[in-house]
């Protein structure tokens, strides 16, 4: 009797195990197929892109097949008429994205989703919520704090909220000749302030935390709250890994030196007659050796001094439509307006950097609007610019008028300009940290 329960016991047992285990297996598979359906082909995703986060969306059927049939007649029309079409899109699927259709279907997606909380506290007129200026090098500081304000994205409702930012301004307080150290304990005491008020912080250490930064002082002005570099999101214009720029978490913010003294450039090849440019301070190793090894060339117009902004009839800018390439060497960091320059001129950047975690390299691929080099390739670099043939040039060329709209800032906003690219970043980060 005994013997026979406990024998009896194992297949009752059993089989509601085995159920549960069909059910799962059958889940996995079924989970898999519509996965590796909705994905289709693997995409080149750079690290950073929280692929599974597309799933949601991709992987409902009724989206998947019209909007896959969009995507295709989409992208037959563009190589017809290139540039044409009357949809506001259809630029859009070119391959200047890493991933056009991923790109288009989170855009969207973020669109109609994303909301951020600004915290409201710290007195305006100080350091915290408005921008000191939108002109000059670090304006794309001040966009991004009017942007936010003017977006759709902005809620009053914490509960609503996906992501918090920290609204001061280090630009501000560089302006009004704030010390490095008070400028380390004001950020401090700020946030402390924060913290004790709010819950937001603690729950996550503040992971689901961003603040915005174009001023390289951001570096300093932060180094009392240590949660604040390792843990919250650092969106900053000077992203370099010598100031612990982690790339899958904080984002580079592009440094835009607007207003743009003359319009952007495009469809201009038959005026660049000039192969590379540039002109500026020798503040760093890589512009030192840039100069001295191509002063005197005939070919390559480098200028041992910079020429002014300033000076009559825009000179220094007029030079920028009449080159192929305008070199982009790192000054004291690595990051430089005259990338962002050289996109709105039309002039095809040539960035000579070992490390430079691009401005949305992970949704653009940089090689197909830029030359990126490293900066041994100095002493090569007119060999390597002469080699680039005609051909390609006019597609970099082209490329590079079509990723235009992503390096300019607008107020209000307007969809794909820096501002929400910046905020697409941002999108995707906030998918790796759910409270
Ligand atoms: C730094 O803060 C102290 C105390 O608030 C103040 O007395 C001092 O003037 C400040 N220095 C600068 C350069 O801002
Ligand atoms: C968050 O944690 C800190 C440190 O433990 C504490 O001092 C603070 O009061 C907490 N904030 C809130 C709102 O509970
Ligand atoms: C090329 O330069 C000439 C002279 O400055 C100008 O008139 C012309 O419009 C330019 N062409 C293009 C396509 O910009
Ligand atoms: C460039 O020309 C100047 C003046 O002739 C000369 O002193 C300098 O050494 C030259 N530089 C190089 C790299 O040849
Ligand atoms: C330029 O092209 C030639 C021929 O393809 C090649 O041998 C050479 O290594 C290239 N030089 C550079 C600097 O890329």
């Amino acid at each position: 009797m005994i013997a026979g329960k406990l024998q009896s016991q194992p297949s009752q047992l059993f089989s509601p195990k085995g159920a549960i285990l069909t059910l799962s297996i059958l889940t996995l598979i079924s989970f898999s197929y519509f996965s590796f359906k909705s994905l289709g082909p693997p995409l080149p995703l750079s690290p950073s892109t929280p692929q599974l986060t597309l799933l949601p969306t991709t992987s409902s059927a009724a989206d998947t097949v019209p909007s896959h049939a969009h995507v295709v007649s989409n992208e037959k029309e563009n190589n017809v008429d290139e540039g044409g079409g009357d949809d506001e899109d259809g630029d859009l699927f070119t391959d200047v994205y890493h991933s056009p259709k991923l790109f288009k279907l989170n855009f969207e997606e973020m669109e109609r989703k994303f909301k951020i909380y600004i915290y409201p506290d710290g007195d305006p007129k100080t350091f915290y919520q408005t921008p000191r200026k939108l002109t000059g090098k670090y304006a794309s500081e001040g966009y991004f704090f009017q942007n936010i304000r003017e977006s759709r994205f902005r809620t009053d409702d914490p509960d609503q909220a996906h992501l918090f930012f920290i609204p001061i301004s280090c630009h501000k307080m560089r302006g009004k000749g704030t010390s490095y150290e008070n400028m380390t304990i004001i950020v401090q005491n700020y946030l402390d302030g924060l913290i004790a008020k709010y819950p937001y912080w603690n729950r996550t250490l503040g992971a689901d935390h961003f603040f915005v930064t174009c001023h390289d002082v951001g570096v300093r002005a932060t180094k009392g709250v240590p949660f604040l570099v390792k843990n919250a999101i650092r969106v900053v214009c000077s992203p370099s890994y010598d100031v612990g720029f982690i790339p899958h978490k904080d984002v580079a913010l592009p440094q835009v030196l607007q207003p743009f003294a003359l319009p952007a450039g495009g469809n201009d090849v038959e005026n660049r007659t000039t192969l590379g440019f540039w002109a500026g301070h020798r503040n760093s190793k890589i512009r030192v050796i840039l100069a001295r090894v191509w002063e005197n060339d005939t070919e390559l117009d480098i200028s041992n001094n910079r020429i002014s902004r300033a000076t009559g009839h825009l000179v220094y800018q007029k030079r920028f439509y009449r080159t192929k390439f305008c070199i982009c060497p790192g000054g004291s960091q690595v990051n430089s307006a005259r990338i962002t320059d050289s996109i709105h001129y039309g002039c095809v950047p040539a960035i000579l950097s070992n490390y430079y975690d691009l401005p949305f390299n992970d949704i653009l691929n940089w090689r197909k609007f830029a030359v990126v080099l490293r900066e041994n390739d100095v002493y090569n670099l007119k060999q390597i610019l002469k080699n680039i043939s005609q051909e390609e040039f006019v597609t970099l060329h082209k490329n590079l008028v079509k990723v235009q709209k992503h390096f300019q800032w607008n107020s209000p906003p307007i969809k794909y300009d820096a501002f929400h690219m910046v905020i697409y970043e941002l999108w995707l980060r906030h998918h790796v940290i759910k409270y």
